[in-house]
C-alpha cells in the first residue's frame, strides 16, 4: 500500500483550503495548485493566514503552532510542482471540461503511482480520469462542507480502482480523523442522492400554503434535527442545490430510479438571489397539511436510500453510518423504517412514487416486509 506523506491540493478555494488544513493538521506536508501566482499568495492569506490568526488572537492556538501549522502548506501555480506529492486531490470549481484537463496535466506532472483524486460533488469519477495514465491510482475522495469539521469522507471507487489505491485512501481519511465510507462511483455518489432528494422535495411544496418557516419546522420534526432541510440549503448556497439538482435530476430521472424535479420555487429563489425566509411569517398549523408533506418527504427518502442499496452504491452500514455522520440527524434512513415499521415505510415509499418522485425499489415491488438489518 502507498505511503502518503505529501499531499497535493489543485484548487484553494472554499474546499481546497480547508481540506489541505485538515491534512496539515494530521501532520501532512501540502502542496496546493492556483491559477497563477497571484492566486497563490492570495488564497494562502485568505484560506491559511486569516483563519489561523483569529485562532491564535482567540488564544485557541499560540503564534508558534500557527507557524509550525502554517509552515507545512505551500503553494504553486505550476503543475510539475506536484510532482512530489503521493496523493493529488482536485479541489477545483466544478466544470467537467476543466476537472478532465486537470487530471490530463497531473498525469502528465507526476509519477505513475502518484494517487489522484476529485473532489467533485456531482460528476461521475470514471469519465473525470479518462485521459490519466494508470487509472487504477485514480478514485473520488469527496469531503463534505466545512471539510475540517465535518467528519464524513465518501472513499469512491470508481471501476477501475485498484485496492492499494483504495487502502491508501481509507487510511488517509483515517488518519486525517475523518470517518470514511465505501461508495461506488454513482451520480452524487451515497449521501447526496438522500439529501438533494429531500431538498426538492420538501422545496415542492413552497407557495401560498406552504411558507418555507413551515416546511424548515416539518422538516425538523419528521427528521428529528435541531436545523432543518431549509437552513441546510441556506448554509450551502441556492445556487449550489439548484445546480446539484438539476445534475440528479439529468442523471436518474429517466434512469429506474427516477429522481424528484428541481421545482420552480428552488430556481426563482436561486435566480433573485435570496435564501428562504425561515425567520418570518406564521407556522401552519394544520395537522393533515403537515402529514401531506413529512409523508412524501420520507417516502422519497426512503426510497432512494433503498435504490442505493439494490444498485449496491453503499452498504446499509455506511449509508446509515454516512447520513448521520453528514448530515447530523439522529437516525439513518433504515432505523427510521424499521422503528415506523416496514408497512408503514412501504406506504411512504408508495407515496412517493405515486407523486412521481422515484420508481418503486424491487423491496417494495416485492411486498418484502422483511425489517432492515442494521
Ligand atoms: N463548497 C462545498 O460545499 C463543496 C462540498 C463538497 C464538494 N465540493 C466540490 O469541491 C470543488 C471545489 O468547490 P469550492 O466550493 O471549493 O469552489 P471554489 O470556487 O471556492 O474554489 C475553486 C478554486 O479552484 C481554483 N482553480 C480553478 N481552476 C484551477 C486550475 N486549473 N488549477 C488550480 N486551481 C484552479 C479557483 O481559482 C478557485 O480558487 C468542486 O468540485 C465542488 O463541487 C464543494
Amino acid at each position: 500500500m502507498k505511503e502518503v506523506k505529501t499531499v497535493g491540493v489543485v484548487g484553494f478555494g472554499v474546499m481546497g483550503a480547508l481540506i489541505g488544513l485538515n491534512a496539515a493538521m494530521s501532520g501532512y506536508r501540502v502542496v496546493f495548485k492556483e491559477l497563477n501566482d497571484d492566486l497563490v499568495k492570495s488564497m494562502y492569506e485568505k484560506g491559511i493566514v486569516k483563519p489561523l490568526s483569529k485562532r491564535v488572537a482567540k488564544g485557541k492556538m499560540t503564534q508558534e503552532q500557527m507557524d509550525e501549522l502554517a509552515a507545512k502548506i505551500t503553494g504553486t501555480s505550476r503543475y510539475e510542482d506536484l510532482a512530489v506529492c503521493d496523493l493529488v486531490i482536485e479541489a477545483a470549481i466544478e466544470k467537467m471540461d476543466l476537472k478532465i484537463q486537470v487530471f490530463a496535466e497531473l498525469s502528465a506532472a507526476c509519477p505513475p503511482d502518484t494517487i489522484l483524486v476529485s473532489n467533485t460533488s456531482t460528476f461521475l469519477i470514471e469519465k473525470l480520469m479518462e485521459k490519466v495514465d494508470h487509472p487504477e491510482r485514480t478514485a473520488g475522495l469527496h469531503y463534505f462542507f466545512p471539510a475540517n469539521v465535518n467528519r464524513l469522507v465518501e472513499v469512491i471507487r470508481q471501476r477501475q480502482t485498484n485496492d492499494d489505491t483504495y487502502e491508501a485512501l481509507m487510511e488517509f481519511a483515517r488518519q486525517n480523523r475523518k470517518v470514511p465510507i465505501t461508495v461506488k462511483d454513482f451520480p452524487g455518489f451515497a449521501i447526496n442522492p438522500v439529501f438533494i432528494a429531500s431538498y426538492l422535495v420538501l422545496d415542492s411544496f413552497y407557495g401560498d400554503k406552504y411558507n418555507a418557516i413551515t416546511l424548515e419546522k416539518l422538516s425538523q420534526e419528521a427528521l428529528g434535527v435541531r436545523f432543518g432541510i431549509m437552513w441546510v440549503q441556506n448554509g450551502a448556497g441556492l445556487g449550489t442545490c439548484y445546480h446539484a439538482g438539476n445534475s440528479m435530476v439529468e442523471y436518474l430521472a429517466d434512469s429506474d430510479v427516477g429522481y424528484p424535479q428541481v421545482p420552480e420555487s428552488l430556481k426563482s429563489k436561486f435566480e433573485a438571489g435570496e435564501l428562504w425566509d425561515i425567520e418570518n411569517g406564521e407556522i401552519l398549523a394544520d395537522p393533515a397539511a403537515g402529514s401531506q408533506v413529512k409523508d412524501r418527504l420520507l417516502g422519497a427518502i426512503f426510497a432512494i436510500s433503498t435504490h442505493l442499496i439494490e444498485k449496491e452504491v453503499v452498504s446499509q452500514g455506511d449509508l446509515e453510518l454516512g447520513i448521520k455522520t453528514s448530515l447530523a440527524w439522529p437516525k439513518g434512513p433504515f432505523t427510521m423504517m424499521n422503528e415506523l415499521g416496514m408497512e408503514e415505510a412501504a406506504r411512504l415509499v408508495k407515496v412517493a412514487v405515486a407523486a412521481g418522485d422515484f420508481k418503486l425499489p424491487q423491496k417494495f415491488a416485492a411486498g418484502d416486509l422483511t425489517p432492515w438489518e442494521l
